[in-house]
């Protein structure tokens, strides 16, 4: 990742405790003490790490738009929800009824250092967070941020991450047909992605003609990402992806891995960067970092 990339990740990872409340007497150990266990527990799973993708994809759309947009506060109240979001996934993804999983981001996960019931709410609470933060995102018009609040919540509902959650779960153990994959994938990682670009581009103004190359750019990075996961979960190990590797397999859960194999999801994978990379031509040198995190998607190790 380039300096610019991480100039934007410090610049995330600077802002989203705050934007949480961090400093608020709401959530101060002493002032109400019953209820910090849950901000605690949401500060622990948004700062344990994490590589930033969809903050930085929220950032990178919008200076391909638009590079000024970066200088108003509006791209990061979308990109800390964007990151809400997805931790909160993570959170809900980690649970027992789901992928029982013990390790995130190289750090116990949040229902093991706290427990299950916390662990819900902090998915919950960054949820509800997320949509508040767009709803005040300052510098943005008030259309604008209606906008915000319907994108992500197509992406995230029922027609989007939480349907490719229940397909994902439901498919375990089961056979299915590469397409039905395409769409899981699609749903369960590829819609945040997805929104994550067009939040992005609604807030620096992007036309219609730019709107749909995001999107066709999006759309292929949003699948790739999965199908990088589902390669390294066969390929990488524990303590560099900083959670448990091979567990799609113990879990018996159908992959891009084990449908096409490694070989497969491979060139799958070269085929998405190379249709991702062509829908950003219109754009020349302002969707250079999108490039950059384009290539960083498919080719990172963990
Ligand atoms: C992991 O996401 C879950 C998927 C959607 C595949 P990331 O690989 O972006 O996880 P962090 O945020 O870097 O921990
Ligand atoms: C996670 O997919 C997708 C979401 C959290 C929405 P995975 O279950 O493959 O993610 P990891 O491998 O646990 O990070
Ligand atoms: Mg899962
Ligand atoms: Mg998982
Ligand atoms: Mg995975």
């Amino acid at each position: 990742m380039n300096s610019q990339l991480t100039d934007l990740q410090d610049r995330c990872n600077g802002l989203l405790l705050h934007l949480l409340g961090s400093g608020s007497s709401e959530f101060h150990p002493h002032a109400a003490p019953l209820l910090y266990r849950l901000f605690e527990a949401s500060a622990y799973s948004l700062t344990a790490g994490g590589k930033r993708v969809r903050p930085l994809l929220v950032y990178a759309a919008g200076t391909a738009v638009k590079e000024e947009c970066l200088s108003a506060q509006g791209i990061d109240y979308a990109a800390c929800a964007a990151e809400m979001i997805h931790t909160y996934s993570l959170v809900h993804d980690d649970l027992p009824a789901m992928d029982d999983d013990e390790l995130r981001r190289g750090q116990p996960t949040c229902h093991i250092a706290f427990d299950e019931a916390t662990a819900m709410l902090v998915g919950d609470a960054l949820q509800a967070r997320a949509f508040e933060l767009l709803a005040e995102a300052p510098d943005v018009p008030a259309e604008t941020r209606v906008l915000l609040v319907q994108c992500l919540g197509a992406a995230v509902g029922a027609r989007g991450m939480a349907g490719g959650q229940a397909i994902d779960v439901a498919a375990s153990d089961r056979e299915i047909s590469l397409e039905h994959l395409e769409v899981m994938h699609t749903l369960k990682t590829g819609a945040l992605i997805q929104a994550s670009v067009q939040m992005g581009a609604l807030v620096a103004g992007a036309s219609s003609e730019q709107c749909e190359a995001l999107d066709e750019f999006a759309n292929a990075i949003g699948l790739a990402f999965q199908v990088r996961d589902d390669v390294l979960d066969v390929e990488s190990d524990s303590a560099t992806l900083g959670k448990q590797q091979g567990t799609d397999a113990a879990h018996n859960k159908p992959t891009y891995v084990s449908l096409l194999g490694a070989d497969g999801a491979k060139a799958k994978l070269a085929e998405l960067l190379d249709d991702a990379l062509a829908a950003l031509q219109p754009f020349g040198e302002s969707a250079s970092s999108l490039r950059e995190i384009a290539h960083y998607i498919a080719e990172r190790d963990h």
